[in-house]
């Protein structure tokens, strides 16, 4: 049996993955689609916790919903969805709701670090946000859940409430694991090379987005920070270099002595223009197929509604089970 993996992600912007997701993670979903069984949804629930423009969301529901499958997400490999189309989510986190506990809910980092962005709407989805977490997670009965550093105590939190049902009323839910990546490179920023390559940075040169276009892409290259020296080495204390390295590394397939050899003698600026290119051509696949999946409204509305249609019926079983134990009587048979 392979073990079951689940991730969600909010639908925010076009962008929403940067060259540090695709090296870190998404480049490698088409093998782990052979080791795994993969869920993959577009938490559009979640991203109502802050305001958004209607017509805006719906629009980016569908693009990330398209750019996972230009990505390599394959639908008869894996199951792909949208939150918000399978009742089940909103419907098992209302149960959850009424086992979490108002203490702990008020401890999380991300509602408090919110509630400050927000001042003027904290409302009470974003505070039971880690319970509708949850129930995505324990729907679907998944081993292990990739998650960033900032997700991490919410995974903690799906175990917490997790366990404790299965204490209460025998066991219902399988209590997930984090999903530590076996070998995924870390891309730092363009523009401060020691801290991690983030979308939400505010200086746009730090970032490459999976959509930004190859000019764009060469320009951000250009001006990324490296140091005073003139040596192509990989050695501590050079992170502008070091991170320009590993990113052509991963994506030339090339090791740091190859390219140390292969640009012994050259400047930083050869350098910079090589790796920018290396990255137009590696992403011009995914913007291409972007391009070509966004086009195809018929293609993607029928994967959605699969999407659909396939995560309903394995929600309902959790889902079932769940209502049965807490004692919600069954709708007679018709
Ligand atoms: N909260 C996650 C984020 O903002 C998105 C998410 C929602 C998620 N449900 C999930 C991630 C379940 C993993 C599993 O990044």
């Amino acid at each position: 049996m392979k073990k079951r993996i689940l991730s969600g992600i909010q639908p925010s912007g076009e962008g929403i993955f940067t060259l540090g997701n695709y090296i870190g993670a998404i480049r490698n979903w088409d093998i782990m689609q052979e080791e795994y069984e993969c869920a993959y949804f577009i938490a559009d629930l979640h991203s109502l916790t802050v305001r958004q423009d209607p017509a805006t969301l719906k629009k980016q529901s569908l693009s990330a919903f398209a750019l996972l499958l230009a990505c390599g997400i394959d639908p008869e490999k894996s199951l792909l969805f949208i939150q918000s189309h399978v009742e089940s989510h909103a419907e098992l986190a209302w149960i959850l709701n009424c086992y979490s506990q108002i203490g702990e809910l008020s401890r999380m980092t991300q509602f408090k670090d919110k509630s400050s962005q927000h001042a003027d709407n904290i409302n009470a989805g974003l505070f039971t946000y880690p319970a509708l977490m949850a129930a995505d997670i324990l729907l679907y009965q998944a081993d292990l859940v990739p998650v960033g550093a900032d997700q991490k105590q919410h995974l903690e939190f799906t175990r917490d409430v997790a366990t404790r049902f299965n204490n209460l009323y025998g066991e219902t839910f399988k209590i997930p694991d984090a999903y530590i990546p076996k070998a995924g490179a870390k891309v730092m920023s363009l523009q401060e090379p020691a801290k991690k390559m983030s979308k939400s940075d505010e200086n746009k040169n730090a970032t490459v987005l999976l959509l930004d276009d190859p000019a764009v892409i060469m320009n951000k290259f250009k001006r990324a920070v490296t140091d005073s020296e003139k040596e192509i080495v990989f050695r501590k204390g050079k992170d502008g270099i070091n991170n320009l390295m590993t990113i052509y590394g991963v994506l030339a397939d090339k090791t740091n002595e190859e390219i140390e050899k292969e640009f012994a003698g050259k400047g930083y600026g050869d350098f910079k223009t090589a790796v920018g290119e290396t990255v137009a051509d590696a992403l011009a696949p995914v913007r291409a197929e972007y391009a070509r999946l966004i086009a195809d409204k018929a293609y993607l509305e029928k994967q959605i509604l699969e999407g659909a249609q396939k995560a309903r019926a394995i929600s309902w079983k959790t889902l079932r089970k769940a209502r049965k134990r807490v004692g919600l009587l069954e709708l007679p048979r018709s």
